[in-house]
């Protein structure tokens, strides 16, 4: 099988002594325990002091037992926390906990509960205590909001948004920079029932266009500008060629423009508005600081959210309001070992889910300060992690494989320079982590005193459903361990279904998959539940089916080896090989185009694009470099073809399918494992191919 192969070229290189450990948290901040159970070493010269309980034997056992009775009764497990964790308008009904299963795609939980996600991120925790400090792209540019403040400033939002006519049920879609106003306008959607749809403001015009049409989408927010690493980013300007893009020319009302700070002179702030555009500033200024939360019931849409699938338009994930709300303030809590005088770094962006989960909803639920970064990990120079973690004292800090590996190529001094002794959890998230760049994660940012959690989970969850917990489960670099509280993880054969059971060596390799709901699960694709249904649950029917090719060890850790799809992983973004391919097929040159996804030591993987030219054209360095700004363009970008490849014709089948099976073992490089290939059409191409990689 295909998986092994890959699974061997990643963990080859795990270190011997690297066995599974459980370090506490350094603070013991909860219930944690401390203490030992054997010995780290994870290098030669290492001192480390032993961090494993003995009690920390018996808190795995408890999570054993706990996990094993979360899949028993979820009803029971998830009814307790969901009346401990959220304030409930209306009770929900205990005999309603969940209903509907993953065979017939109608689940829902809570059913008969009302609530409302912002109140329970706001009204509810201390006014005086702080909710966000938000760092912009230049260090000394920081605000600190509190609860108290962050409560007053959604609530005027919220009435601003009324007062453009945004009505509950409507989605509004934001195409923000990182800054506190885009995680409160997120909250005063939530507030008034809107669901809101965060597009990440690396897309281009092109894509953000299409998302606004798909989602019948009448209100825009934006900002004037965003601002990375000291670069403008005209975010009005892109919003205008968006709306021009959009096919119903009578679709957006209104765009609503945010400031980010300037302070230069009005006649130099470069963007246009239109008759229909307002100031955000200026219109929520004038709001009333208090507006009612609007009682939501359980079920109803909290968000939607759009991800890249292997075909067609991207789906937009829709989450709804008790269950993603309760799973993002339970995995926050749990895989953070989240104190109440913690600060909580996620230096995501909201464009995606990780920043939705965790830096918005699951922090500010808990009622921790969370904090919001605006710029890159290299900006003014490659200690700005660090010296953030120093200036703000933050205890949990959560990233990405691409960041570590891009950190780590600067050495060690640049984090040496900081005090990091605030820390007691670091997170990663987005793929699989190397174990090298886990180690120097460990040692060298964590100095072997902070747990490392590698969270594993996907836009469609919601939440995280593989992952090692701080002082309960051990860690084991390179994999996300054990399945959440909730999760009945399973590793089913893709070609039959059927559960694999470990083999001599208490091994199962096959695909990742889900037996049971869970509150956190996206409940379907916006105004398309067949495609849901046909992406997640009818491959294996009675399974929620992820995606992703795993192996899972003799202890039961999970080892995710990449997705099985046409989904190409770049640092940490998924990116749909039919949305790259639709931008080049869009130039008037190129009559086909395949995309597949090549190993990249930063970024995870890059993408490289194979490409057959119509009639008439030929290969130049400008033409390719037209292409790529078709990719910029048409979808953003962070989307851009690393390697393009103009090719006489693709390997198809005989049938016109083309084989990227084929074209990922040619720039992998792995040439004398390309498999059957007599069903080409024209095997002769393989060698042409081969022959054109090499030279580039
Ligand atoms: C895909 C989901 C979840 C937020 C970020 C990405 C990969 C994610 C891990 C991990 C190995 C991982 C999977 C998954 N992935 N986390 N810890 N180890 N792989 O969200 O864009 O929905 O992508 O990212 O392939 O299916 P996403």
């Amino acid at each position: 099988m295909r998986v092994i192969g890959l699974f061997c070229a990643f963990v080859g290189s795990l270190p011997a002594t690297a066995n599974s450990f459980v370090p506490s948290t350094s603070h013991g901040s909860t219930n944690l325990p401390t203490n030992n159970e054997g010995t780290i070493k994870m290098t030669s010269d290492s001192n480390i002091e032993p961090v494993y309980a003995a009690k920390t034997v018996s808190a795995f056992d408890k999570y054993k037992k706990e996990h094993a009775q979360s899949i028993k009764s979820p009803s029971k497990y998830w009814g307790k926390l969901a009346r401990e964790v959220l304030d409930w308008e209306v009770p929900f009904d205990s005999h309603r906990v969940l209903q509907g299963d993953l065979t017939n795609g109608d689940v829902r939980w809570f059913s008969g509960g009302k609530l409302n996600v912002a109140y329970n991120a706001l009204d509810r925790h201390d006014p005086k205590k702080l909710a966000m400090i938000w760092e912009g792209d230049e260090p000394d540019d920081v605000r600190r909001i509190t609860y108290g403040e962050m409560t007053n400033k959604v609530s005027q939002i919220a009435n601003a948004l009324k007062a453009k006519g945004v009505k509950k049920g409507q989605v509004v879609t934001i195409y923000m920079p990182m800054i506190p106003e885009l995680a409160m306008t997120m909250l005063a959607c939530a507030r008034i029932g809107a669901v809101h749809s965060v597009v990440f403001a690396g897309f281009s015009s092109d894509a953000l266009g299409s998302r606004i049409q798909a989602a019948n989408s009448e209100v825009v927010v934006t900002a004037d500008h965003g601002l990375r690493g000291s670069k403008r980013i005209p975010l009005k300007d892109i919003v205008n060629a968006a709306v021009e893009h959009v096919k119903d020319k009578d679709l957006v009302k209104h765009v609503l423009v945010w400031e980010r700070n300037y302070e230069g002179p009005e006649s130099e702030a470069p963007y246009e508005m239109n008759s229909n555009d307002v100031r955000m500033d200026i219109l929520v200024d004038d709001q009333r600081p208090y507006c009612p939360p609007e009682p939501m019931e359980a079920e109803e849409n909290l968000f939607i959210l759009y991800t890249s699938g292997s075909t067609g338009l991207p789906k937009g994930l829709v989450h709804t309001t008790g269950g993603y709300a309760l799973y993002a303030a339970h995995t926050t809590k749990t895989t953070f070992d989240l104190a109440p005088d913690d600060i909580f770094a996620c230096v995501a962006d909201c464009g995606w889910i990780t920043g939705h989960s965790y830096v918005v909803y699951g922090p500010l639920l808990n009622g921790a300060t969370t904090f919001m970064f605006e710029s890159t990990p290299v900006y003014p120079d490659e200690g700005r992690y660090w010296d953030m973690v120093q200036r703000h004292k933050i205890t949990q800090f959560y990233t990405a494989p691409t960041a570590i590996r891009l950190l780590m190529r600067y050495g060690e001094e640049a984090v040496q320079k900081y005090d990091l002794s605030s820390l007691k959890v670091l997170g990663t998230v987005g793929e699989p982590i190397n174990p090298e760049a886990w180690r120097w994660y460990y040692e060298v940012v964590g100095k072997s005193k902070c747990t490392i959690v590698d969270t594993y989970w996907q836009t469609e969850t919601g939440g995280h459903i593989v992952t090692n917990i701080p002082g309960v489960t051990p860690m084991k670099p390179g994999s996300c361990t054990l399945p959440f509280y909730g999760i009945d993880a399973v590793v089913l054969d893709p070609a039959d279904g059927h559960v694999v059971e470990p083999d001599e060596n208490g091994k199962a390799e096959g695909v990742m998959a889900v037996r049971q709901p869970w509150p956190g699960m996206a409940r379907t694709c916006l105004g398309d539940h067949a495609r849901y249904k046909t992406v997640y649950l009818k491959p294996y029917p009675g399974y929620y089916f992820t995606g992703d090719s795993v192996m899972r060890d003799e202890e039961g850790n999970h080892f995710i080896i990449g997705r099985v799809d046409d989904i190409i992983n770049v640092s940490g973004h998924r990116i749909g090989t039919a949305e790259v391919e639709s931008a080049l097929v869009a130039h008037p040159a190129v009559a086909q185009a395949a995309v597949v996804g090549r190993p990249h030591d930063l970024k995870g993987q890059s993408i490289a694009a194979f490409c057959m030219l119509r009639k008439g054209y030929e290969e130049s360095p400008e033409l390719l470099t037209e292409l790529k700004m078709n990719v910029r363009h048409e979808v953003g970008a962070f989307c851009s073809p690393d390697l393009i490849v103009v090719s006489p014709t693709l390997p198809m089948t005989r049938s016109g399918k083309i084989m990227r099976r084929i074209l990922r073992k040619i720039v992998c490089g792995e040439t004398d494992s390309l498999g059957d290939i007599s069903t080409l059409a024209d095997p002769s191409i393989v060698d042409t191919l081969i022959e054109k990689v090499g030279k580039k």
